[in-house]
């Protein structure tokens, strides 16, 4: 069973098909919380409305610059957190925090990494780059976090077509629809110890790993 603390910046659209899968029994796991850097994001008051802990930390509700990494990891350790999952978060993740999880924390993009990923490669700019591209295929992507943006490991990958005539919106919500359904199939692999790891090298094993 996984115990994990979201983090998400906007809508929460896949903080929610999460939960909903944890809820049905499809993952292995329990979101102890959710944190934001914004404070209207949609995750929160998801959050707050199913009774999951939300908390609004960003650079703004603490101290100074260097109080946020403390603050997110004493969060993390009052509610129990071992699994940190980022979901639409648009911050890096302070090397303190990537350093007390390794290999527990994961990111989901949306494009076929490692094309298509890096800084500014967020939200529409994504898909109008596909779609500048002419490639045929796009998709979605679960990894590891590292201190690089879009960088770790890759855990899980499916791919949509890119149609004649898409635009930028109508090739997200494509894309969407499958991040919704791998973000929590990626979880459940590290609930059911299914992920074996060798450097940046992810293989999924067919039975819980036994070591
Ligand atoms: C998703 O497209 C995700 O791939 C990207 O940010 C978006 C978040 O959407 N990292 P939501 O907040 O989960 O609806």
């Amino acid at each position: 069973m996984l115990k994990i603390g979201v983090f998400a910046s906007g809508a929460g659209s896949n903080f929610i098909a999460i939960h909903e899968a944890a809820m049905s029994g499809r993952l292995s796991a329990e979101i102890r919380l959710v944190v934001s850097n914004n404070s209207s994001a949609g995750a929160l008051e998801y959050a707050r409305g199913t009774g999951i802990p939300a908390l609004h930390l960003s650079s703004k509700t603490v101290a100074d610059e260097t109080a946020l990494p403390r603050a997110f990891l004493s969060a993390l350790a009052e509610h129990d957190v071992d699994f940190v999952v980022l979901a639409g978060y648009m911050k890096l993740m302070p090397r303190e925090v990537i350093a007390a999880y390794p290999r527990r924390i994961t990111n989901i993009h949306p494009a076929l990494l490692p094309k298509f990923g890096g800084k500014g490669m967020f939200g529409m700019h994504v898909h109008e780059a596909v779609l500048a591209s002419g490639d045929a295929v796009s998709g979605a992507t679960v990894h590891l976090v590292d201190e690089v943006f879009d960088h770790g490991a890759i855990i899980l990958q499916r791919t949509v077509p890119v149609m004649p005539g898409d635009t930028p919106q109508t090739l997200a919500a494509r894309v969407l629809e499958v991040e919704h359904a791998i973000y929590p199939e990626a979880l459940q692999l590290f609930a059911g110890d299914r992920l074996h790891f060798d450097g940046s090298h992810v293989t999924i094993l067919d039975t819980a790993h036994q070591t």
